[in-house]
């Protein structure tokens, strides 16, 4: 299931007022147009920014979420109607054949349960034709991003159109082999209300990621850096043959 900042509709509303600087998308928007995908499927879709982003580009979209009141938002956006979306993980796919898959802002690591992430790049796997890509990205464990998650390093006030100033900071709870737990709160500073996030991302090894997809079926094509998060992350691009 996912976690209360995608799936409660007051906290899914401010999502995208709370993180404005979708600079993290033009590589994967580069790599769309690199591969001359004309179809895309956008897995972890949240807020459906990157889906309509494509969309608007004439790019064919189904976009994919367990996160109902996200999708919620997704759909009421100028646009919305030229995606496709899907309510659920990649096991309630219809029959796909997308010329591309992509997982931006670190889906992976919010799919943490092994089970469900073994789902994933096998539903994904199906749904992409012959020579298609997923691209995705995870942070590298060696960076211990976990280690500024804290409310000194991460608070801010953010004025929220319709809203009012929200508070919101990140508490890190625990840290256990490759899982890390953490806690967003968020202050409505016009009633007060406090409403809470807690979540738990997998940290997976490059080569451990590798030896997944070629499991699945995948050949690695490459891992990539992302140009905004120079030696953060590892951005893998995998064909299906
Ligand atoms: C950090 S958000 C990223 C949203 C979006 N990709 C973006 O770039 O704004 C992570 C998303 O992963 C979704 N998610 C969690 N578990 C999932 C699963 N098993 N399959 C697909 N998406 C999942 C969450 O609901 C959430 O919308």
């Amino acid at each position: 299931m996912a976690d209360e900042e995608f799936r409660d509709a007051a906290l899914a509303a401010i999502y995208d007022a709370l993180d404005p600087d979708r600079g993290d998308l033009d590589a994967y928007v580069g790599a769309v147009g690199e591969f001359g995908a004309r179809s895309v499927l956008d897995v972890g879709c949240g807020t459906g920014v990157f889906a309509l982003l494509l969309a608007e580009r004439g790019v064919e979209v189904v976009a994919l979420d367990p996160a109902e009141a996200s999708l919620a938002v997704a759909r009421g956006k100028p646009g919305a109607g030229r995606v496709r979306w899907i309510h659920g993980d990649a096991t309630a796919l219809p029959r796909l054949r997308v010329d591309a898959a992509t997982m931006t802002a670190n889906v992976a690591q919010a799919i943490a349960r092994p089970g469900d992430w073994h789902n994933t790049l096998r539903g994904v796997h199906a749904a992409l034709r012959p020579g298609g890509r997923l691209i995705f990205e995870t942070r590298d464990p060696a960076g211990r991003a976990w280690r500024e998650w804290n409310r000194d390093a991460s608070r801010s006030v953010t004025d929220v159109p319709g809203v009012g100033a929200v508070e919101s900071w990140v508490q890190l709870l625990d840290v256990n082999g490759p899982l890390v737990t953490f806690l967003w709160s968020y202050v409505f500073v016009a009633d007060g209300r406090t409403l809470t996030s807690r979540s738990t991302l997998r940290f997976r090894q490059r080569d451990e990621i590798e030896a997944d997809l070629t499991a699945h079926g995948y050949v690695v094509e490459d891992v990539r850096d992302a140009p905004d998060r120079p030696g953060r992350e590892f951005v893998f691009v995998a064909r299906r043959p």
